[in-house]
């Protein structure tokens, strides 16, 4: 009935619910910004995990910063962006940070190109704890 030109989600490698939407936003041209995008700069500190499928996770989006010569909350950032490419809708996140330090470490993840192999390896570990299907976390 009338357009909508962006949709604000919480969308994150922990939090995918908003996916199920994304083919129709790709239809009708409708914008996505992700709120809660660094999950909430839960990767930058390698504490204790909550669930085995989070600490695989945490452990991959540390090796793929590693490679990079990046930061946890880079690779985050980049997955959601590239998210953009691979499901056909624009994707603008927008972290939230009360340090300077932190806004130009995520500004920064603009120059950051995860390749297909990354993007899978994220995107399989972090489908179960995303959608819902981990308890506890
Ligand atoms: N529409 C809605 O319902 C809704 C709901 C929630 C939020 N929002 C909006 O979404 C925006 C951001 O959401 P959010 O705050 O949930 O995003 P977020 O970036 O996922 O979470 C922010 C938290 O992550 C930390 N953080 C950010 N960058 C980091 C980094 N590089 N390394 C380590 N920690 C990092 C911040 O701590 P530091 O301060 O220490 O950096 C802060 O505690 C805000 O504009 C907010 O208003 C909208």
């Amino acid at each position: 009935m009338h357009p909508i030109a962006a949709l604000q989600s919480a969308w994150s490698l922990v939090v995918r619910r908003v996916e199920a939407v994304l083919p129709t936003c790709a239809e009708l041209g409708v914008g996505l910004v992700p709120w809660g995008p660094t999950a909430h700069g839960r990767f930058a500190a390698a504490g204790p995990a909550d669930s085995t499928e989070l600490a695989d996770l945490a452990a991959a989006v540390r090796d793929v910063a590693r490679a990079h010569g990046a930061t946890p909350s880079q690779v985050a950032l980049a997955w959601l962006q590239q998210q953009s490419g691979v499901r056909g809708v624009p994707v603008v996140p927008i972290p939230g940070t009360t340090r300077v330090r932190h806004l130009e470490e995520n500004a920064g993840a603009l120059d950051l190109q995860l390749d297909a192999a990354e993007l899978a390896r994220l995107d399989r570990l972090s489908r179960p704890v995303g959608t819902g299907t981990v308890t506890g976390s």
